[in-house]
């Protein structure tokens, strides 16, 4: 490559001051996509410092309840222990490294390695060793470092459990910081202010960079261009809400579905974590079942409150670098980057506790409908990401434009950025954060 970045087959490291000459204000260079030493960088500066979603405390209600997950690459158990704490154990054998819990889920009383039976509690602690006495005085089997080992840190806000790698950093609640108000508004929606993760999840692999995803979540340039057949006024093949009463068109305004992107408010936070605000979804919401879960909301918060419970001013948060949450088509999504040129992501349907069951169900089909492996929107992204990992391929040139509204980026105060729809400013936002983790570490 032009600016000669040391590879993985290269002998040299890549030392985290190159990283810096790789991203310009509004460009970003190819190689971040395609080298193997920066996304092991990534694995080690970013992945391995930031607080990373790995699950929901619904997913694990009971003691001995366990989700086996990854935590970037890392393989991990999301456990409740027997005394009702929540930990995060790395899947890993105290003694001779193997993979101990192979289950997607499950409950278990204990953890117990397929190798040499090796024997953890749920708290990670080595409970039993067979034929003990094998071992020779010097070794105390005590030592935490032959269990399987806890997170250094793990924290919840609301039920969402973060964990990360690293001992020293920001706590959970400086490093989520405004998007907080993401997930309060997420469980707002429930009309008992509980929700349920426990509705499956749809899973999907394709063959690029795991930032290709993470920047086309609040990419409101590309909607109404590649999804033109769910925007556009024929684009009616399912609705977007329980209640809505037309299709998933967002092109009945003036102007057409372009001029209704432009209009929507982008915010940039610390941290890379940014959000898009209102999708202008066409029609009201009505019909027996929304009208009743409308007045289950009503009976606990007053009508003023419900009505600002039910319009949801933000649509899509993203919790750099791992996670998205959608308020109005309540989901969550997990990014696991597998390999430099392999991602991973889960899509997990929000429950909320207290609703007239269709309201959830028509959340599922939703998902069924637009996040699935072959689904009506999902679908076009993978195609974007994987052309993109294919075209950067050429020599033609060595920069990605990430310029767009560059010169309307607006610094707030609370140190923020704000912009306007079609703007590229959240992916200059993660790029700012990206170069900062990268060169030094924890933020
Ligand atoms: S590798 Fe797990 S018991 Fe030996
Ligand atoms: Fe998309």
């Amino acid at each position: 490559m032009s600016i000669g970045i040391p590879t993985a087959q290269a002998q040299a490291p890549l030392q985290t001051s190159d990283v810096a000459s790789l991203v310009r204000q509004d460009r970003v260079h190819r190689s971040i996509y395609q080298d193997p030493a920066i996304f092991a960088l990534e694995q080690r500066q970013l992945f391995g410092k930031a607080w990373l979603y790995i699950g929901h405390e619904s997913q694990i209600p009971n003691p001995g309840d366990f989700v086996t997950l990854k935590l970037g690459t890392q393989p991990v158990v999301l456990v409740r222990h027997k005394d009702g704490t929540v930990h995060v154990l790395y899947n890993r054998c105290g003694h001779r490294g193997a993979v101990v819990c192979n289950e997607p889920k499950g409950n278990a009383a204990s953890f117990q390695c397929c190798y040499h039976g090796w024997t953890f509690a749920t708290d990670g602690a080595l409970v039993g060793v067979p034929q003990r006495k094998g071992y020779a005085a010097d070794i105390d089997l005590r030592d935490p470092s032959l269990g399987m080992v806890r997170l250094p840190r793990v924290a919840s806000y609301r039920g969402f459990v973060f964990a990360s790698r690293a001992a020293d950093g920001p706590d959970l609640d400086t490093f989520l910081g405004p998007v907080r108000k993401s997930i309060d508004d997420i469980i707002a929606l429930s009309p008992d202010e509980e929700i349920a993760v426990v509705g499956g999840v749809h899973k999907y692999e394709f063959r690029g960079n795991w930032k290709h995803q993470i920047e086309n979540l609040n990419d409101m340039y590309h909607p109404f261009f590649s999804h033109a057949s769910t925007v556009e006024k024929d684009g009616r093949q399912f609705q977007r809400r329980s209640g809505d009463t037309e299709g998933a068109q967002i092109g009945g305004q003036s102007g057409g579905p372009n001029a209704v992107f432009e209009k929507i408010p982008l915010r940039g936070f610390p941290f890379g974590h940014s959000l898009c605000g209102a999708m202008p979804f066409n029609g009201e919401r009505g019909g027996p079942v929304f009208e009743e879960y409308r007045r289950r909301l009503i009976a606990r918060h007053g009508e003023e409150r419900t009505r600002a419970i039910l319009t949801v001013d933000w649509h899509n948060t993203i919790v750099y670098p791992n996670l998205c949450l959608q308020s109005a088509a309540q989901h969550i999504r997990v990014i696991n980057p597998v390999a430099v040129d392999r991602t991973e992501v889960y899509v997990y349907p929000i429950l909320l506790k207290g609703v007239p069951d269709p309201i959830n169900h028509d959340v599922i089909r939703y998902l069924n409908v637009t996040h699935a492996a072959a689904s009506l929107i999902q679908t076009d992204d993978l195609e974007a990401f994987e052309r993109i990992q294919s075209g950067i391929e050429t020599d033609g040139a060595d920069w990605l434009v990430l310029a767009r509204g560059a010169d309307k980026d607006v610094e707030e105060a609370d140190g923020s950025w704000s912009g306007i729809g079609t703007s590229e400013l959240p992916m200059r936002n993660q790029y700012r954060a990206w170069t900062r983790y990268l060169s030094e570490g924890a933020l």
